[in-house]
């Protein structure tokens, strides 16, 4: 609803030229530090996860693990962390992604999701799309079903959606604010 994406957008802030010049930054730590913000979109991340009916809530760091795990106590169901590399200690899976220099890479535990799972995965900014990407086809090489994506912010200009429509193969994508 209007009211709540108000809300929200009124505790982002644009921070220009970081972390390079030309780049807007969309700066969340204000909406953290807002209880009501905080905690109106901890609802509305849970609200998604029972309409899409996941019953594990996987968080992509860093940002990521800050807005999901909330939402996966507020739902009552578990959390999974996607990791950077190297970070998880037990077996994993990864999954490399473009940056716009270079790549990078994200990994899963590789027993952290079963067959019949079904995943909500949520993360801060949908901006290319490639982090979001990765993640979803991690989570299906884990052996789980992609129940939703869900990002507070979605930057329409960078065309993140369309790039990521392939790879949801009919997922939803659930944005709570797209500018
Ligand atoms: C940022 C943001 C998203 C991702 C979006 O994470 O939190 O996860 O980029 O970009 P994309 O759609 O182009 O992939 P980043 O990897 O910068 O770091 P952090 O979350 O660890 O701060
Ligand atoms: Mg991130």
């Amino acid at each position: 609803p209007a009211a709540l994406q108000e809300l929200l957008l009124s505790r982002i802030t644009d921070v220009p030229d970081y972390p390079k010049p030309g780049v807007m930054f969309k700066d969340i730590t204000p909406l953290l530090s807002d209880p009501a913000a905080f905690g109106a979109l901890t609802d509305a991340f849970a609200e998604l996860c029972e309409r899409h009916r996941a019953d594990k809530v996987v968080g992509l760091e860093a940002r990521g693990f800050i807005l999901a795990a909330p939402v996966a106590v507020r739902a009552g169901i578990g959390f999974v962390p996607v990791r950077k590399a190297g970070k998880l200690p037990g077996a994993t899976l990864g999954q490399a992604y473009e940056l716009e220099y270079g790549t990078a890479e994200i990994e899963i535990h590789a027993d952290a999701l079963a067959p019949g799972d079904r995943v909500l995965v949520i993360d801060d900014v949908l901006a290319t799309g490639g982090t979001a990407d990765a993640s979803v086809q991690l989570i299906r090489r884990a052996g789980a079903e992609v129940a939703g994506l869900a990002v507070l912010l979605e930057l329409g200009f960078l065309a993140g959606r369309q790039r990521l429509q392939p790879g949801l193969q009919g997922a939803p994508l659930e944005a709570l604010i797209t500018v």
